[in-house]
């Protein structure tokens, strides 16, 4: 099949949501364009803005870092050490990697040094999930480190696959404060720093497509505490709807985003005001970070002979989840 673009090159990526099929050149070229059309239709930020990129080494959010430089924009990188083992080193590394190929800014920040936070290490003394735990932290620590460093956008590598499980999760269990701040755009607000997604209009395949055509080298392994997730389950159901009728995904989140969430953003106004032990903006008292902090501090109650785990499966989070197929996106299309 010839390119639906070029009409001169063979094709090697097929968007049926857009029914196109491009070559190489022609999807890198979409790409950008999604990308570009993200940031001026939502008005992310401007030509001028310094833009702090949340990466975590995977393929997502280095291809956003990569499309950004490419596309001329001063985009520094913040990696978080999350303290996962056999993870967290690998993904930091092909971070770094890919900070000195550009000769881009990397700050690096690590919980389990930094703060006492490490994500197995949370999880393990107190009752919450590693995932909340490690969403909050990092909520958190996007916030703080741009404000230090004088950032007032974050871009994280959301795209159209993560938005859209978030929003069928939000939808089953009706969260309605998360339905209100579901959007690729949070702006500024009393010590709150922008937030963007510059990727939601992109696919997962086509993300992944987009990293390996550029030469990026990512991290494969899913992080091993999500393993069992929610998110992952929602995404397949998703996958299923897609495939059997292509541009599900995408109507499903750009029509929420259109009709729906108006509806609710208007409900869920709060007031933020300076939590009392760091300063960063909260709804309580404490921020839910300081309350986590004091949480892991607390002194812990001996286990009983009881709850002990057996010799045969000593604690700690599980080894990492090796890639159980290699990402070859490029999806041969059919003749
Ligand atoms: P996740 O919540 O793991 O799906 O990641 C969503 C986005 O958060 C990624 O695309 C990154 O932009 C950002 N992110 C995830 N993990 C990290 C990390 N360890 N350090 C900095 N940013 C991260
Ligand atoms: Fe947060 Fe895995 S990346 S728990
Ligand atoms: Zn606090």
């Amino acid at each position: 099949m010839r390119c639906t673009k070029c009409r001169s090159q063979e094709a090697c990526l097929e968007v049926r949501r857009h029914n196109a099929a491009y070559c190489e050149g022609c999807f890198l070229d979409f790409f950008r364009d999604q990308v570009v059309r993200a940031i001026e239709h939502e008005k992310m930020f401007r030509r001028d803005d310094r833009v702090l990129v949340a990466v975590s080494g995977g393929k997502d959010s280095l291809a956003l870092w990569d499309v950004l430089l490419d596309l001329g924009y001063e985009a520094a990188g913040l990696y978080i050490g999350l303290g996962i083992p056999g993870y967290s080193e690998p993904s930091r590394e092909k971070c770094e990697a890919f900070a000195r190929a550009h000769d881009a800014r990397l700050i690096v920040v690590d919980l389990a040094e930094e703060y006492g936070l490490g994500i197995a290490e949370t999880a393990q003394r107190t009752a919450r999930a590693p995932c909340s735990a490690c969403g909050l932290s990092k909520r958190y620590l996007f916030n703080k480190v741009a404000l230090d460093h004088g950032y007032r956008v974050v871009a994280t590598g959301h795209n159209l696959d993560d938005e859209a499980a978030t929003l069928l999760g939000n939808l089953l269990h009706w969260q309605t404060g998360y339905l209100a701040r579901q959007a690729p755009v949070l702006p500024e607000d009393d010590g709150l720093v922008k937030k963007v997604k510059p990727l939601y209009r992109l696919a997962e395949r086509e993300t992944a497509a987009y990293a390996v055509l550029r030469g990026i080298d990512y991290i494969v392994d899913e992080c091993p505490m999500s393993r069992g997730a929610k998110s992952l389950l929602y995404k397949d159901l998703l996958n299923q709807l897609e495939a059997v009728s292509p541009g599900t995904k995408q109507s499903f989140l750009f029509g929420f985003l259109e009709k729906a969430r108006p509806l609710f953003h208007e409900r869920e106004a709060v007031e933020l005001h300076p939590c009392e032990r760091c300063g960063q903006p909260t709804t309580t008292p404490l921020c839910a970070f300081c309350r986590l902090r004091e949480e892991v501090a607390r002194p812990r109650r001996p286990r009983g002979r009881r709850h002990r785990r057996p010799a045969s499966a000593p604690p700690g989070p599980p080894a990492p989840r090796p890639a159980e197929r290699p990402v070859i996106p490029l999806i041969p299309v059919e003749t």
